[in-house]
């Protein structure tokens, strides 16, 4: 079985983030929320792994993962160029997945569980796919699948007004080979996108059997700056405690439950951290740290609060003002008007941008 990690599109709810790289690459606990895909599919036996790149700095995909082998699996990178829509870029895999099944995986999705279960059985099964499907509050908003009461799917609805159930497509497919016959016989929707449930809604048409597989835990699709927040929080609740022995924890610093620091971090006398939070690598920080943060390399903190945010890396914070739910690209500073002349609030910032004062 083969694995396909979807790593196109344009990521414009992302935007200004997405500026500067694919939204495949933003960190959730210091970790490009792509990796976790890789891990997953790793974890289930599959280390052939072809990542479709689109037109937003492929490169960067690329020279962040590799080869894969530092994660113990062979990347394959595949062109889409534009985001011609799931089912066109499932289309672009054919070739490296050349007659095996596959594991189709939205490359800013996250899972709790993994994949090892869903997979389980599905080569050797009669089934032509098999759908992961979660129970959501609102239906509305997602792919929701009607089954029957074998738990095969009889019928795909993209975004329901009057949703039957409350049983959402997650991000996650598995198919045989004849799903390239059927987005070969699907139209463009009406976004002009070759859809994916319109290709899987074409098998079952065609009298093939298509399966599901209900997850328990929870499932994160990181599309928008609150959902990259709320996977962050997920995932810190999983991490345990690590100090790096090459981190500098000062006299009179209270450090209360699971927290991460990396090499060559100082946490200066006075400061207060709570988990759970991860703070990465020659960071510097004096202050208040709370739960569900994320910080990256080389960044300070002074003289600051912050909690429940992610900030990237390479950044200053010295604010007079609690920062939270924060969402901060590389290379930000966020500089209190105590400190500068003249007083005022002061902003370059990128489209799209948010700021809440
Ligand atoms: P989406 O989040 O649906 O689309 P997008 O990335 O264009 O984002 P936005 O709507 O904010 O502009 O895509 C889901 C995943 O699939 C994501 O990892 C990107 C990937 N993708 C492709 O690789 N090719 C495509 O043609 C599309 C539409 C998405």
């Amino acid at each position: 079985m083969k694995g396909v990690i979807l790593s196109g599109g344009h990521g414009t709810r992302l935007r200004p983030l997405t500026h500067t790289g694919p939204k495949q690459l933003i960190p959730i606990a210091n970790k490009p929320v792509i990796e976790y895909a890789i891990e997953d599919l790793r974890d289930a036996g599959i280390t052939d792994i072809g990542i479709i790149l689109g037109t937003n700095m492929p490169n960067k995909i690329k020279d962040a993962l590799g080869d894969g082998t530092k994660f113990g699996v062979n990347i394959t990178y595949i062109m889409q160029g534009e985001p011609k829509g799931l089912a066109h870029a499932a289309a672009t895999a054919k070739d490296f997945v050349d007659g095996d099944s596959f594991v189709m995986y939205l490359g800013d999705n996250i899972l709790k569980s993994g994949i090892e279960e869903f997979v389980e059985g599905f080569d050797e099964s009669e089934f032509s796919s098999r759908l992961l499907l979660q129970e959501v509050e609102d239906p509305r908003q997602f792919g929701v699948a009607e089954l029957n009461d074998e738990g095969k799917i009889i019928h795909l609805v993209e975004k329901p007004k009057h949703p039957k159930n409350n049983l959402a497509l997650v991000g996650i497919y598995l198919f045989k080979n004849n799903i390239f016959d059927a987005i070969n016989k699907i139209e463009p929707s009406w976004r002009n996108e070759l859809e994916i449930t319109d290709a899987i809604q074409r098998l079952i048409d065609d009298g093939f059997d298509v399966d599901s597989f209900v997850v328990e835990g929870w499932w994160k699709d990181t599309g928008k700056p609150e959902d990259v927040l709320d996977a962050n929080q997920l995932i810190l609740e999983t991490i345990e405690k690590d100090i790096s022995s090459g981190a500098t924890i000062e006299e009179n610093v209270k450090i209360k439950g699971r927290v991460i620091i990396g090499e060559n971090t100082v946490v200066k006398s006075g400061s207060v951290i709570k988990g759970p939070a991860i703070i990465g690598n020659n960071c510097e920080i004096k202050g208040y740290v709370g739960p569900y943060t994320s910080i990256g390399n080389n960044t300070k903190i002074i003289e600051s609060e912050i909690d429940s945010s992610i900030i990237i890396g390479e950044s200053v914070i010295q604010s007079d003002k609690r920062i939270t739910d924060s969402l901060l690209g590389q290379n930000s500073k966020i500089i209190s008007d105590k400190v500068t002349y003249p007083k005022g609030r002061s902003f370059v910032i990128g489209e799209n941008s948010i700021v809440k004062l």
